[in-house]
């Protein structure tokens, strides 16, 4: 294990036929051909499909290494150390680990994100959406040799409110206002705005929306945007289709409440894989994933996720340390 921060970064040009660049962070190289990514470090390699790894590379890149681990299958992934991010292959993974071939890497998260952006725009090709769902009518295809590039779907940046949404000045993304249609799977969900009666003279200070009609119009899945935010309580609803592109190890706790229709959770020991349970959430049902756990959810179809997050830079500190419990409720 290297624990010194890498400086190496190189943007290699396409140097085979299927025109795709290539890429060094550290001593980790990634190239990638028409099916596969591959990955290469000092005593090991691997090789994902294209489109689970642009999925999880979409997000990784989206979400600024988010909280605690991305892992992009059981070998390779990324663990945030808000500032510094580790990069691992085989780290987590008891057999590569037993053997020597696991590695691990640290850099500056800003640093290996202009490299991942980069990665991201050049292997995204014209007309594919690592955002979007498989089975969704404009998602494209991932595949084949190095064909334009999709810039509009890889930098979407969310929409950001300057109030309250619903107030005026909020940045107009009021649902009937932002000019993004209903998802299909969503065309039963009323866009009926609430009905506010304000006390005269607060007209301008009182505001409600509609949460599943803003979420029905989501062109992204498995992206959870901030909606409120309460000192460091972060309400992150998202809507969800097909598989979370990574197994999401986290390093605190989190809740999920199902929001609508359903999703199965595959629960598996953090630093192992080892399966641990498996859960099937159904609308109304609020779980609290523990902190030393990873977890994937399976939406078969599209679902409405509320994400509750706890951003306290504390955490993950107290929960190594065992002041914080692992769990949030003992029964
Ligand atoms: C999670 O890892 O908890 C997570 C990430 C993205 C989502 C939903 C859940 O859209
Ligand atoms: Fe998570």
């Amino acid at each position: 294990m290297t624990e010194a921060l890498q400086t190496h970064y190189k943007i290699n040009p396409a140097s085979n036929e299927t025109g795709y660049k290539s890429y060094e962070a550290g001593s980790f190289k990634f190239t990638r051909d028409e099916y596969f990514v591959s990955i290469v470090w000092p005593k090991g390699a691997h090789t994902m499909a294209a489109d689970g790894f642009m999925r999880a590379m979409m997000r990784t890149v989206a979400w600024g290494f988010f909280y605690g681990t991305l892992s992009y299958d059981p070998v390779f992934g990324t663990t945030n150390h808000y500032g510094i991010v580790d990069m691992f292959a085989g780290t987590y993974h008891p057999v590569f680990k037993e053997n020597g071939r696991d590695h691990l890497e640290k850099f500056k998260a800003e640093d290996l994100l202009e490299l991942f952006r980069d990665l991201v725009d050049d292997w995204t090709n014209e007309g594919y959406d690592p955002f979007a769902a498989p089975g969704e009518d404009d998602a494209g295809q991932p595949w084949g040799r190095k064909n334009g590039n999709n810039a509009d779907a890889v930098t979407r940046i969310r929409v950001t409110a300057n109030r309250m949404v619903g107030l005026p000045g909020d940045a107009e993304i009021r649902t009937d206002a932002n000019g993004f249609p209903q998802n299909r799977m969503f065309a039963d969900v009323s866009s009926d705005q609430p009905l506010v009666e304000a006390e005269p003279g607060f007209e301008d200070e009182v505001a409600a929306f509609n949460l599943y009609d803003y979420l029905s119009r989501s062109d992204v899945t498995w992206n959870p945007s901030v909606c409120s935010v309460v000192k460091e309580s972060l309400f992150c609803p998202t809507s969800e289709e097909f598989i979370l592109p990574v197994e999401h190890g986290n390093d605190r706790c989190e809740w999920f409440v199902q929001l609508s229709d359903e999703i199965t959770w595959e629960v598996k020991d953090k630093d192992t894989g080892n399966p641990r349970c498996r859960i099937v959430m159904r609308a109304g049902d609020v779980a609290c994933m523990p902190a030393d756990i990873r977890h994937q959810g399976y939406s078969p179809k599209r679902s409405m996720l509320l994400v509750w997050e706890n951003a306290s830079p504390r955490i993950p500190d107290m929960i190594q340390s065992g002041e914080a419990p692992v769990i949030a409720v003992q029964f």
